[in-house]
């Protein structure tokens, strides 16, 4: 399949080299088209990697992941441009933190509207599944890191784009009983609203090599 991992962080980065060593061809967007960090990671990613813009990647690609920083994804998506999002299934694993005053960055839509509904609103042809927000991009890719019978969480309309994710998630190392169908996009509204603990989390364990088990 061919990827565009719009974003050119610690997250495309693990997510772009995952696809890559599942057999992906991936296309990693940014902002300008000679990002330093972009660059770097198609030269040593292998053949199947490449960078190019939000809208190279977008247009290149079959399937886009938005790893792009929160405050920004609207903008990055826009950048990548509507007519190369339409159709597509637009992973969104991005999280709405408010970096602009400090720790512990505060959401900037919760409660009653989510990101993921932002996007899929301002995308209304894109199949936006939400997921992966949850945890730290290590265990995104690889979740046996982890003990234990821990889940990732799907939201999202559209009931293909979400069976397509789960397969990839399953190829990720998420068995299927680990995959957690939310329901529609309004379901990303809890998964995001996680992070102001997760972050709480992180600070008192030391690490971010923790998720969530739901038993019962
Ligand atoms: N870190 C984790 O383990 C983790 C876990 C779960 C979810 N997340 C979420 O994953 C996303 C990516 O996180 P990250 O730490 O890898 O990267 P990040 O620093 O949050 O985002 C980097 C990307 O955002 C783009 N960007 C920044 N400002 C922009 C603007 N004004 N307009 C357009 N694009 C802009 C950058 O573009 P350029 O390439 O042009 O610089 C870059 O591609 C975030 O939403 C984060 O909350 C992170």
């Amino acid at each position: 399949v061919r990827y565009g991992v719009l974003g050119t962080g610690m997250v495309g980065a693990a997510i772009g080299t995952k696809l890559v060593s599942l057999g992906h061809e991936v296309t990693m967007g940014s902002r300008t088209a000679d990002n330093e960090k972009a660059v770097a990671w198609a030269a040593s990613a292998g053949p199947a990697a490449h960078q190019g813009t939000f809208a190279d990647a977008a247009a290149a690609a079959e399937v886009v992941v938005n790893c792009t920083a929160g405050a920004a994804s609207l903008d990055a998506l826009a950048a990548a441009g509507a007519e190369h999002l339409d159709g597509k299934v637009l992973i969104d694993l991005s999280n709405a933190l408010d970096h602009s005053a400090g720790f512990p960055p505060p959401l900037f839509v919760c409660s009653t509207d989510s990101l993921g509904e932002q996007i899929q609103r301002a995308f209304p042809a894109a199949k936006v599944v939400k997921t992966l927000n949850t945890m730290n991009r290590d265990v995104m890719v690889d979740p046996a890191r982890i003990p234990g019978d821990h889940v990732v969480f799907v939201s999202g309309n559209d009931a293909d784009a979400k069976a397509q994710v789960r397969d990839l998630l399953g190829s990720f190392g998420w068995p299927a009983e680990r995959i957690v169908d939310l329901g529609d996009i309004t379901t990303a509204r809890g998964p995001e609203a996680f992070l102001l603990l997760w972050l709480r989390l992180m600070l008192v364990r030391g690490n971010a090599d923790f998720n969530i088990a739901v038993v019962g």
